[in-house]
């Protein structure tokens, strides 16, 4: 297992994002329902997030609920919905004693207007907190992200207020719902599955990938230096020969 020493303190990534997987499969093995696991995961987001604190993150991003997800059976919506609200509503006083900031990714329209509210409030209590940015995923997919973006943009340009030569990669990132967010040097998934289920599809576009059979309840903070240790073992060449990136 790695340890914090492991890890080589310059070259932490400054954006972190995760994809929360196995909490139904966590609580299955052990005969529970679906929920249990769901409640399990909270343990697994709260040393995470400290420990990405602690290490000098600067964004983490936490993917909790996906557009598909609302194809769920509603018993486990519902309670995955009661759960996000005592989760913020408990850990807000945890954040504003850590200095971490809280933001959201994703159609948050569509979430149930209880969750909604406790989700701006906090996100407004912690909007002056500056030590690191937690990026929750709620109702989030790469494919509604983007086309939202797209919508967007043509409709500066059918007002005039835009020409499509002026339409550049910077453009179409400043209307992604990460605007002014970095993209992501890391992403780490959990249960073993090896797909990204329609989340940051632009933003990864070079990130490394770290897959982990561990199950999410189970994911602590020494796996999640694991994964920065693999991280840093990589070269990334963003195009460019071995030879060039020595150099
Ligand atoms: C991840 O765990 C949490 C959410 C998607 C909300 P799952 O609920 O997908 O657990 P598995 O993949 O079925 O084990
Ligand atoms: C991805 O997990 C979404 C979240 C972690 C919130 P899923 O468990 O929903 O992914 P698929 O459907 O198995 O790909
Ligand atoms: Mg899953």
């Amino acid at each position: 297992m790695a340890q914090k020493t492991d890890l080589v303190i310059e070259n932490i990534p400054k954006h972190i994002a995760v994809i929360m997987d196995g909490n139904g499969r966590w609580a299955k093995k052990q005969g529970k329902l679906r929920i249990f696991g769901h409640e399990n995961g909270v343990k697994a987001v709260r040393d995470t997030v400290e420990a990405c604190a602690e290490i000098g993150v600067e964004y983490l991003t936490l993917y909790a609920f996906s557009t598909e997800n609302w194809n769920r059976p509603k018993f486990e919506i519902n309670a995955l919905m009661t759960l996000l609200v005592s989760t913020i509503n408990k850990e807000t006083k945890t954040l504003m004693d850590n200095n971490i900031r809280l933001a959201t990714i994703g159609d948050t329209d569509s979430l149930p207007s209880k969750c909604k509210k406790e989700l701006l409030e906090a996100i407004e209590k912690t909007k002056n907190n500056s030590r690191m940015t937690l990026v929750l995923a709620l109702s989030y997919s790469s494919k509604w992200e983007i086309t939202q973006a797209i919508t967007k943009i043509a409709e500066q340009v059918k007002k005039g207020q835009l020409a499509t030569e002026q339409i550049t990669e910077d453009t179409i990132n400043q209307y992604l719902a990460t605007a002014g967010i970095p993209d992501p040097e890391l992403l780490i998934r959990t249960s073993g599955e090896h797909r990204i289920s329609n989340f940051l599809l632009w933003q990864i576009a070079y990130s490394e990938l770290y897959f982990t059979e561990k199950l999410w309840p189970d994911f602590r903070r020494e796996d999640l230096y694991e994964a920065i240790v693999s991280f840093q073992q990589r070269e990334r060449r963003f195009g460019k020969t071995s030879e060039q990136i020595s150099a």
